[in-house]
């Protein structure tokens, strides 16, 4: 089964309580339990994780391309600022999704720039916890045409 490496970045371990008027009522753990939810319908495995670390999200992201076929990523602060984790994402060589809860364009000028997403496949942002259901499945569905069309070279190189 294929596995997906689902990061949440600082403070959203607080997702509940935090800027309810920004991010919500939802948690983190709710989020995780749709997403898992999801992934079962998608037929892929999650390994989560949760960290308010750059350098434990650089560790986890570099030691992925292996065990992993895809990273679904909420770099939250650091989307603006990381330097690092783009690079780590660049590097892995799995597609990625960037997403978010809030809707990123529309707030402070700091938030309008994403260093991240330029080393991602695309950008969810703005559908509270939907954008993490709606990347998962834009991943899911990236993913398997890789392999459609990775399956259909292999077979013309055959021929
Ligand atoms: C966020 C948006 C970021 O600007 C912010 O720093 C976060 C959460 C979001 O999901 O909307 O912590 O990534």
């Amino acid at each position: 089964m294929k596995k997906i490496l689902v990061i949440h970045g600082p403070n959203l371990q607080l997702l509940g309580e935090r800027e309810v008027s920004v991010y919500g009522n939802v948690t983190l753990k709710e989020i995780n339990e749709a997403l898992e939810k999801e992934a079962q319908a998608l037929g892929v495995e999650l390994v989560l994780l949760q960290s308010n670390h750059e350098g434990a999200i650089v560790d986890r992201i570099g030691h992925s391309a292996q065990e992993f076929s895809g990273v679904l990523i909420n770099p939250a602060a650091y989307t603006h600022t990381s330097v690092a984790i783009r690079d780590a994402l660049a590097a892995c060589g799995l597609p990625a999704v960037e997403v978010h809860l809030s809707p990123i364009y529309k707030r402070e000028d700091f938030r309008r720039h994403s260093m991240t997403a330029p080393a991602c496949i695309a950008q969810v942002t703005g559908f509270g916890k939907d954008s993490y259901l709606l990347g998962l499945r834009g991943l899911v569905a990236y993913i398997s045409k890789i392999k459609i069309v990775k399956k259909a070279t292999a077979a013309r190189k055959r021929k």
